[in-house]
């Protein structure tokens, strides 16, 4: 038999036919792909010696899925469904024989074949939903006919893969064979079936588990309500919800008909740009233009912690749940074991949830060793250091560390604002030194920045980067200034947001506006979550900002029940007139002009003053892309992935207007306020951020 094109082949086994897509990296949808597996299902169809079809792929994965790369542009034939047509009207049986991931477009051709084999390590799943988009080739509609409306509403929502005992149970899965054998298991397996002459099963067909559903229309606004707090925002999963509902309301094509429609709405949208744009951002902030993958790195067999505060506790959390040993050292015996204690609760409170057994936290536990000597740390592959954030401390701490832990290690700190570089000058080997700045709390936060600091080398920084994957964190690599690229921008959003106190605005209206944007909370919300108290001392307050004051009055935040909000037991918050009350009177000494300030002012101000530094940070290099910024405001700050990160939302709105609103605005922002050269560049060549590749 004829190989098809250079990425599809056909063969023959006997009378079984094979045909097999190698198309790398994950063999995706691609025109050619469809093109070869159209023309591979017709020769086999029309070939009489053939008895059966079985599909299978190549290299490390099933089909994952549709040609991401080719949404957006024209669709060039045969489209997905003429081949799925085929197979499924195939006279033959066709088999697909799955390793892998089989997902979205993918998992969606396996759903169109007469049987599915698979390796048990085999997951499938309905992806589409991080896409801000819904399976737009039959999944919605062919899914709940398999595994009924409940489990099927559960997937295309959340997308999550699910594994190979599971989707046997489910009747996804025909067969789970073993590892190593899915080629001749497969063949095996539809000898079988045209031995036994077995049906052509077509999903679309069934119909028992979708008449369990029927007339019970209440069942899906149960589970909107039950989900609306994950949903808030996002289009996706309603569109998904909407679909499989057709699947019980309509006859096959009809459902198949609406199914498309909503696909189509939704990849036409700028939710599903900014998803798409989100999902090969979170791919390209690993690589380093001067940092090549084959850089070498060091091993990291054991990791040292100093400091076993709200910080290093949840950073050595991260280690222990990969199985590396962590040596933590503090100051004093009582903070060590407090620290510890915290350690422990917040693994033992995960058994309540039952992601862990006591046998895991104990092991866990064991792979803690506390000490009170720093020279405990002499043999640690990388040390990283969470003490008190304060300079002379930093310095003092790293120069015991370079006379004691062993050359080649990694020097880390966790510094949110430090300079990088002057914690370098305590060591003789500053090429160690790099920032690993974890977010609160750091065993559950995704994000990591990576501060390269002028002297960092490049295996180190390779090494870090690695080593954040391997946590199952995202990394954005950045440069050293204050506050580097999260902390830096957020700063920029403060700003603005504490001027429009003293015009008129009350933190819960400026709070409200960056929730109903789609934050999970505002600037002020964030300050009483953090605790206001953070750098302040009773010994030195002087009354001279909202904040110490609020302090010496004991609202530090949620943890005293008061902040800029009142809290009640169940820490819910309240405006609170006595903030009101000392703000109003910050505002008059200040004799800035009162009035009401629009919803659409304070999202301007706060985000546009946020693009504007983000623009800066790209003029002196301390981001290396757009995207990167993105990915950090993502995954530290809960920007909502649909709106794409702060730099991908001002290309949605368009940099002239950005610039215009910010020269509007000009006074208003603050005497130092400056727009970003870049910005105004980009703007005045009609450009994006997005052209900065
Ligand atoms: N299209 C195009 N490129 C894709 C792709 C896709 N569907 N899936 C992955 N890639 C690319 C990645 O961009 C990456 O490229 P790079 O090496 O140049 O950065 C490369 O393949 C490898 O990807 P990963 O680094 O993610 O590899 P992993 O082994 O970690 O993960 C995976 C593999 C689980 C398949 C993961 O890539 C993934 O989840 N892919 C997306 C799956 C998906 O969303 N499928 C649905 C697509 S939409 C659809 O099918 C619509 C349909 O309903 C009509
Ligand atoms: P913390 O006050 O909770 O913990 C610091 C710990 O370090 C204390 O337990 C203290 O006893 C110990 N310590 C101080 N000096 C020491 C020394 N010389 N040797 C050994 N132990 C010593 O502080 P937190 O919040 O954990 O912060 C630590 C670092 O992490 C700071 O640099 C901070 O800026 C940074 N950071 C904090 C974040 C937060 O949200 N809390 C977020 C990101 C970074």
């Amino acid at each position: 038999m004829p190989a098809i094109n250079p990425v599809v082949d056909l063969a023959a086994d006997g009378e079984i036919a094979i045909l097999s897509v190698n198309y790398p990296p994950v063999n995706a949808l691609s025109h050619q792909v469809r093109a070869g597996l159209l023309d591979g299902i017709r020769t086999a169809s029309t070939d009489p010696a053939i008895k059966a079809i079985v599909l299978i792929c190549e290299g490390k994965t099933f089909i994952a899925g549709a040609d991401i790369t080719e949404f957006g542009k024209p669709m060039q034939p045969p489209g997905l469904v003429e081949v799925q047509d085929a197979m499924e009207a195939a006279p033959v049986p066709v088999i697909a024989a799955i390793h892998g991931t089989a997902l979205g477009g993918g998992f969606e051709v396996a759903l169109c074949c007469h049987y599915r084999v698979a390796v048990a390590s085999a997951k499938c799943g309905l992806p589409e939903v991080n896409l801000g988009l819904l399976p737009g080739a039959g999944g919605t509609q062919r899914l709940p006919r398999i595994v009924g409306v409940e489990q099927a509403l559960d997937m295309v929502t959340s997308g999550k893969h699910v594994d190979g005992k599971t989707a046997l149970a489910a009747g996804l899965f025909d067969e789970l064979v073993p590892e190593g054998t899915l080629r001749a298991s497969a063949i095996a397996f539809a000898r079988k079936v045209v031995a036994e002459h077995r049906p052509l099963k077509r999903v679309r067909d069934a119909d028992d588990k979708l008449a369990a559903a029927r007339g019970k229309p209440e069942m899906f606004d149960a589970f909107r309500k039950a989900n609306a707090k994950k949903f808030r925002g996002f289009l996706a999963p309603e569109y998904n919800i909407r679909a499989v509902q057709a699947a019980v309301d309509h006859p096959f094509d009809a459902g198949l008909a609406i199914e498309r429609k909503l696909f189509v709405e939704l990849m036409q949208g700028t939710q599903s740009a900014a998803q798409r744009y989100v999902f090969f951002a979170e791919r390209q902030v690993w690589k380093i233009p001067d940092v090549p993958d084959d850089t070498q790195t060091i091993p990291i067999k054991r990791v040292g912690i100093i400091g076993a505060g709200t910080m290093g506790g949840g950073i050595a959390m991260n280690f222990a749940n990969i199985g590396i040993p962590i040596t933590i050292v503090e100051a004093k015996q009582d903070a060590l074991d407090r620290g510890l204690g915290v350690v422990r609760k917040n693994y033992e409170r995960s058994t309540k949830s039952g992601r862990l057994t006591m046998a895991d936290v104990d092991q866990r536990m064991a792979l803690f060793t506390g000490s009170l000597e720093l020279e405990a740390l002499a043999d640690c592959d990388l040390v990283i250091e969470a003490v008190f954030e304060n300079l002379a401390i930093k310095q003092d701490v790293f120069g015991k560390l370079d006379r004691i832990v062993k050359q080649g290690a990694i020097l880390a700190t966790n510094t949110s604002a430090l300079d990088i570089d002057q914690i370098a000058t305590a060591v003789a080997r500053p090429e160690a030194v790099i920032g690993l700045h974890f977010f609160s709390p750091a065993n559950v936060m995704r994000l990591v920045e990576v501060v390269r600091a002028r002297h960092t080398s490049k295996p180190v920084i390779a090494t870090s980067l690695a080593l954040a994957k391997k946590l199952g964190k995202i990394a954005a690599l950045v440069g050293v200034c204050p506050g580097f690229v999260g902390n830096r921008i957020l700063y920029a959003r403060s700003q603005q947001a504490n001027a429009m106190l003293m015009e008129g605005a009350m933190p819960w209206d400026i709070d409200k506006a960056i929730y109903d944007f789609g934050l999970p909370m505002g600037p002020f919300a964030m300050s009483d979550l953090a605790g206001l108290d953070i750098g302040w001392s009773a010994e030195r307050t002087s009354s001279s900002t909202i904040r110490e004051v609020l302090c010496e009055r004991n609202r530090r935040g949620q943890k005293t029940a008061a902040g800029f909000y009142d809290y009640d037991e169940q820490r819910n918050a309240r405006p609170s007139p006595v903030t009101e009350q000392i703000i109003r009177e910050f505002a008059a000494r200040s004799g800035a002009p009162q009035r009401t300030i629009s919803e659409a002012e304070i999202l301007e101000r706060c985000l546009y003053a946020q693009i504007n530094e983000g623009a800066k940070i790209l003029e002196e290099k301390i981001a290396i892309r757009p995207s990167d910024i993105d990915i950090v405001w993502i995954n530290g700050y809960g920007w909502p992935v649909y709106r794409g990160g702060p730099m991908f939302y001002a290309d949605t709105v368009g940099l002239r207007e950005v610039v215009a609103k910010l020269e509007g605005y000009g006074a208003k922002l603050g005497k130092d306020f400056a727009i970003s050269p870049l910005l105004r560049q980009l703007a005045a060549d009609g450009k994006r951020f997005g052209d900065l590749k």
